[in-house]
């Protein structure tokens, strides 16, 4: 997919990989509507990359909000022109540190669910009809190898990014000329990893940088079957440093 001028819609923008996400597309002349809950981070996001010349606007919202969803997508529409592709992004682990299912409330599972599992359903739902209606779209649900793997007291996220793969292949099976993919980043070093695991080196963790460029190369060769889950790094050399 040629990325000039397309309208994308990328949650969890201000850090991490979002935000990789947003700079390495923005170099693309994606016009972009950038959501995270705080405003400060995403607002110094989009001056940075106003000021290099990308159209690029901040939407303030949780995605585990049910009542947000339809305002956010409207917004973006509004500034950006249709959706073209949709990068569910934004992620919670639950609280950490993690703990195991005996301990984990189950208030603590359904926030997780909502954030990571329902949020994007409601935004793919928000945006998948005109993106079938004009005959194409890519909508990226960003996984996790603890979607695959039963990692001990990653019990809720755990489960929330299965449900997301299997989200990703029920969509694919069911609507035509849009093309749904799961993307596990492999571990990186951002926020999130440090507060799952605080002590992990971060010279053996990927760069969201890396792996944002990995994303943004599967967008514009646009090739992976509908349905497909894969390791973002496939077919890219594996950068770490
Ligand atoms: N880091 C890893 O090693 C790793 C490994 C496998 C998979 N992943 C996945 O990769 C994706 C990116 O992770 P990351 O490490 O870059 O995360 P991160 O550094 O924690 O950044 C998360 C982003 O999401 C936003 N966010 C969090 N909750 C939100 C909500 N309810 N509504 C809207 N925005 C929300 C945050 O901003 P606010 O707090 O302001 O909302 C922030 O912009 C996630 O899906 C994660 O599960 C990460």
């Amino acid at each position: 997919m040629e990325l000039k001028g397309r309208g994308i819609l990328i949650t969890g923008a201000s850090r991490g990989l979002g935000r990789a996400l947003a700079l390495a597309l923005g170099r693309r002349g994606a016009r972009l509507a950038l959501v995270a809950r705080r405003e400060e981070p995403l607002t110094e996001l989009v001056d940075a990359l106003r000021r290099d010349g990308v159209e690029a606007h901040v939407l303030v919202g949780d995605v585990g909000d049910k009542e947000a969803i339809e305002p956010l997508v409207g917004e973006a529409r509004a500034l950006v022109g249709p959706i073209d592709v949709l990068i569910n992004n934004a992620s919670t682990l639950g609280p950490t540190p993690l703990r195991p299912l005996l301990d984990t409330e189950c208030e603590e599972l359904t926030r997780v669910l909502e954030v990571n599992l329902v949020g994007p359903f409601r935004l793919t739902k928000a945006v998948g009809g005109s993106m079938a209606v004009r005959g194409e779209g890519i909508v990226v649900n960003i996984s996790s190898d603890a979607a695959v793997e039963a990692y001990p007291t990653w019990g809720s996220y755990g489960v929330a990014k299965a449900a997301l793969d299997h989200l990703t292949r029920i969509w694919a099976a069911e609507v035509e000329g849009v093309r749904f993919w799961s993307i596990d980043p492999g571990e990186m070093d951002t926020a999130m990893h440090a507060a799952a695991l605080p002590d992990a080196d971060p010279a053996t963790l990927r760069r969201p940088e890396a792996v944002a460029e990995a994303i943004v190369a599967r967008l514009v060769d646009a090739r992976r079957t509908s349905g497909s889950r894969f390791d973002a790094l496939d077919g890219v050399r594996a950068e770490v440093a």
